[in-house]
């Protein structure tokens, strides 16, 4: 199915991010002490494979939520229960009064937040807004003229934005449509709304747009451009004090 080649680059980019891995975990220099219940609750935490369905610091499967900050959430009783006879999609673990206590111990002592909250990864959830979120919520507050607002929608409610990401290609090669205005003409435009350009991973728009779509569409594309700088700086903006410092987070975990 695939070339050669693509299965060499392949296993090149997972040997790559093994290597990377390893040098996280080893070069890991944050020290989060915990006390020796807290330990034994780590060691519970991994026996009991809850790394399977939750993360901590973001890390881990996504079947239950993100467990870095749940000691502030749940109380003693519905640990009891949760670690018991568990919850929903959550199975029963018959956990002992003892390992409870340790479990207990472990979620309180990780819930830091000069440490690292948790869900990192997908954004701060208090405030849910991920980059297309802020880019999103920078075009509305500039409020765009009708059709140009007409046209925002049409993007943001279709497939457009599974491919076209703000300001940068996506890796499936579809550009930064804020500056589509300077690279086509209203023609050019006209031509790719409507046939797409399926030979280059462009398909054909589906359901197919309206003349009055297409028309919104194309004054969004120059109005975005119109205002790429001040959209491309609101949303940084929006996004500042969201990046995660990968220093500062925990890898011991893993080891
Ligand atoms: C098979 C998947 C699975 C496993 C394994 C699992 N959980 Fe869960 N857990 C869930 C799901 C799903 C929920 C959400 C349950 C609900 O909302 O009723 C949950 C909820 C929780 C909550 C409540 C979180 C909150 O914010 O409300 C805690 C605490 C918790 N689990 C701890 C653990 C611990 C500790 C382990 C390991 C001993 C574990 N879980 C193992 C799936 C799992
Ligand atoms: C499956 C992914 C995908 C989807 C969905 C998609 N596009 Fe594209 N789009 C692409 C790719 C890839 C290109 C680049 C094609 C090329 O290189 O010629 C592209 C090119 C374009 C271009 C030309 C940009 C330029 O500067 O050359 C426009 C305009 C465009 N898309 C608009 C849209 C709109 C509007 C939608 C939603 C109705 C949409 N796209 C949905 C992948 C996608």
């Amino acid at each position: 199915m695939f070339e050669p080649s693509f299965k060499k680059g392949l296993l090149a980019v997972l040997v790559l991010c093994f290597l990377v891995q390893s040098v996280l975990v080893y070069t890991d220099h944050v020290d989060l002490e915990l006390s020796a219940k807290a330990i034994e609750g780590r060691r519970l935490y991994h026996e009991s494979a809850c790394q399977v369905c939750h993360q901590l610091w973001g890390q881990g499967g996504f079947l239950g939520p993100d467990l870095t900050n749940a000691a502030s959430r749940v109380d003693e009783t519905r640990l009891v229960s949760l670690l018991t006879v568990g919850s929903g999609q959550m199975p029963a673990l018959s956990f002992n009064p003892r390992q409870i206590d340790q479990m207990n111990a472990f979620l309180k002592e990780i819930d830091r937040r000069d440490i690292g909250g948790g869900e990192l990864r997908m954004g701060d959830p208090s405030t849910g807004t991920n980059v297309q979120e802020a880019f999103e919520s920078a075009i509305i507050d500039l409020v765009p003229p009708t059709g140009t607002a007409a046209g925002f929608e049409t993007f943001r409610t279709g497939m457009c934005k599974s491919c076209h990401f703000p300001f940068q290609t996506s890796i499936v090669g579809a550009p930064d449509l804020s500056t589509t205005g300077e690279r086509l003409s209203e023609t050019e435009l006209i031509e790719v709304l409507t046939s797409g350009r399926p030979e280059a991973g462009m398909p054909p728009p589906v359901p197919e747009l309206s003349t009055g779509q297409i028309d919104d569409l194309i004054s969004y594309f120059f109005w975005l451009n119109a205002n790429r700088a001040e959209l491309e700086g609101d949303t940084h903006a929006r996004q500042e004090d969201r990046t995660v410092n990968w220093r500062s987070l925990p890898w011991w975990e893993y080891r």
